[in-house]
């Protein structure tokens, strides 16, 4: 039987449990169909984001809904899609953590001119890697993933783990107004300058959840996307133990949380495997407590009377690694990053002394309130090693030789916590100020607290000219953006 089989079965069970037209909700707007494998659709329409009793969000999507179809290929599959534009703004689409040809990243002007309006772009690649990755617009990102251009793109290990189920869930944070119309508020300096634009509304897949229906006993495999273009989320677990099994897509030695809490910064994903070993009839909160003092229920998972077996599920999860070149951390080079602005940016500057490490220091911004007043004039707020970027094609600021390991090692010298986003590699995360990681995870976007200083080593083994930036998608707007060049 196909994998495309196991799913209709499971959701067939999932829908006759107590919940069902909520809990359709929580499934992928729409499984891949061979259609939707092939062609994307850009065009507004309109999605019951808040649910019934309110009117519906005007929102532009792919192929009719939030997120867009569930992208779903086997490793080593090619991805051929042609990608046809109605949307009355130019467009490109990203495909998040893959590693592929520098012409197929999707970046505009650098790698390929936008997709007109009216336009269409065939993207055709391989698929190296299993995992859990997305596809968003590289393309005024943050109203066009802020209006709900995003979807989820799942890589099938080839010998796929053994689960009961297996939930994706696309979290997003929508800023609507009280008709649950989009603010239109896109890009002003004051979320550009703070927080990024923080939300309202919080959805899973497209819907503001109520419960989850799960069984005693059940094993869930569930793949998580923040695909918010602020939000970090941090998330509590109530009740369970989720088992840790990937990170960004790539495979980590299984583990639980630690703290019992997983953050999530824009644009990162986490694989986990759940063992629902409450009893029948019990509910739990998924609370998100990332912002203090601003936790809220996320969801409820909620036991139904049949109970699917009474002890955990004995099977193995260890996912199988990628292949993904072993950087040689003794042999690297070592480049200095360091990230700066922002409000209250000028403060944490003078605490930690301004440019340590980097010799490039306050980047020729001066310093004292003038220059904010400047900064937030000019829309150039954030800076990485001196400069602010101005759209996508520019100096880059690193050129890397091609199949060298590198260590970048990065100091977060701002008031802020930043998810900081490589394209075309995936990266280990070697030390976070300056202690060993536990797991030297692989990501392809790592967040970095106000003050923190983390090291990365990857080979650069895939040649182009590779954004490099926040995915806070108005720090990335605002400056916080570079280019490293892989020749
Ligand atoms: Cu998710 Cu530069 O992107
Ligand atoms: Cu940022």
């Amino acid at each position: 039987m196909t994998h495309d089989g196991l799913k209709a079965i499971d959701r067939r069970a999932f829908l006759s449990g107590t919940t069902g037209a909520l809990a359709a909700s929580l499934l992928p707007g729409s499984a891949t169909s061979g259609d939707a494998k092939r062609r994307l659709v850009l065009a507004e329409t309109q999605a019951s984001l808040v649910g019934s009793g309110h009117p519906k969000t005007r929102v532009w999507s792919y192929n009719g809904t939030v997120p867009g179809p569930e992208l779903r290929f086997k490793q080593g599959e090619r991805l051929q899609i042609e990608v046809e534009n109605r949307l009355p703004q130019e467009t490109t689409v990203h495909w998040h953590g893959i590693r592929l040809p520098n012409a197929m990243d999707g970046v505009p002007h650098l790698t390929q001119q936008p997709i007109a309006r009216g336009g269409k772009f065939v993207y055709a690649f391989d698929l190296p890697d299993a995992g859990t990755y997305w596809y968003h617009p590289h393309m005024l990102s943050s109203e066009q993933v802020g209006r709900g251009l995003y979807g989820p793109l799942i890589v099938e290990e080839r010998e796929p783990i053994r689960v009961d189920r297996e939930l994706t869930w696309v979290l997003d944070d929508w800023r609507l107004r009280p008709d649950a119309q989009i603010d239109d508020g896109f890009g002003n300096m004051m979320d550009a300058s703070h927080a990024g634009r923080i939300g309202n509304t919080v959805t899973i897949n497209g819907r503001v959840p109520d419960t989850v229906a799960v069984r005693r006993g059940e094993r869930i495999r569930l793949r998580l996307i923040n695909a918010a273009n602020a939000r970090i989320f941090g998330l509590e677990f109530a009740g369970h133990e989720p088992i840790v099994i990937a990170y960004d897509g790539q495979p980590v030695d299984p583990h639980r949380l630690k703290q019992r809490r997983l953050d999530l910064g824009p644009a990162m994903r986490a694989d986990l495997v759940i063992d629902m070993m409450g009893k029948p009839g019990e509910r739990f909160t998924l609370t998100d407590s990332f912002y203090r003092r601003q936790a809220y229920k996320l969801v409820d998972l909620v036991y139904g009377s049949e109970s699917l077996r009474e002890t955990r599920l004995d099977a193995t999860f260890a996912l199988a690694a990628n292949t993904m070149p072993e950087p040689d951390i003794g042999n690297a080079v070592r480049h200095d990053i360091v990230f700066q602005g922002g409000m209250m940016g000028m403060m944490v500057e003078r605490q930690m002394g301004g440019g340590s490490g980097s010799g490039m220091g306050m980047g020729g911004m001066g310093g004292g309130m003038g220059s904010m007043r400047d900064m937030m004039h000019s829309g150039r707020i954030w800076r990485i090693n001196g400069v602010a970027a101005e759209g996508h094609v520019m100096k880059p600021m690193l050129t890397l030789e091609r199949g060298k390991s590198y260590v970048l090692a990065m100091t977060n010298m701002t008031a802020w916590p930043h998810p900081i986003h490589l394209h075309g590699h995936s990266f280990r995360v070697i030390s976070r100020n300056g202690a060993p990681t536990r797991d030297r995870e692989w990501l392809d976007t790592v967040l970095m607290s106000s003050r923190e200083r983390v090291e990365i080593a990857f080979v650069a083994d895939n040649p182009g000219d590779w954004m490099f930036h926040c995915h806070i998608l108005e720090h990335q707007a605002a400056g916080m953006m570079g280019v490293i060049r892989v020749a």
